[in-house]
């Protein structure tokens, strides 16, 4: 299993929208981010993650193991990897979004000791239109 910068959108954006997590994703949603992952035989994409930076922070999304390579620590290796490079390259803080129903996630979130609320404001705003609609 190596870990790789990753290029191919396409695989990336199938495995994101197969995960069932993010609704539909093509390929252009991920343009102009970064995508790290894990793969097997140089195309196999087991994981991966998207990074999009600002300076000294970044904001990663996008975390998906396939179905069944799950349980493995996976998520855990791949974010460690990408920790590192982020750490490399003077990234200082990385900001994540997660929902408060996905155990998986808020555990991991969790373990790197993501921290809720102050010193920092996470503003989160729903966008609607004129009548307080919002579609999903
Ligand atoms: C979330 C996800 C990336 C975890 O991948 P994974 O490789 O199975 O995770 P890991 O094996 O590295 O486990 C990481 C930690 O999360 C825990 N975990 C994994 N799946 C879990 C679940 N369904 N419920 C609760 N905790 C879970 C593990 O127990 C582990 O903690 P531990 O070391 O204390 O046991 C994977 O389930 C996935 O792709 N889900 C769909 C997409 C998604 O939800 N992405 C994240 C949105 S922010």
């Amino acid at each position: 299993m190596d870990f790789k910068v990753w290029t191919d959108y396409l695989k990336a954006a199938q495995l994101v929208t197969d995960c069932g997590y993010y609704g539909t994703v093509e390929p252009a949603d991920l343009a102009g981010t970064e995508l790290y992952a894990l793969a097997e035989n140089d195309e196999d994409l087991v994981a991966c993650i998207m990074v999009i930076r600002s300076g000294a922070q970044a904001y990663v999304d996008y975390l998906v193991v396939r179905q069944d390579c799950r349980g493995q620590g996976l998520a855990l290796l791949l974010t460690d990897c990408v920790a590192h490079v982020l750490y490399k390259q003077k990234v200082r803080l990385v900001h994540s979004c997660v929902s408060g129903e996905n155990g998986a996630s808020a555990k991991m979130l969790m373990k790197y000791g993501a921290k809720i609320g102050w010193p920092y404001i996470n503003g989160l705003v729903r966008l609607e239109d004129s009548n307080g609609n919002a579609e999903d």
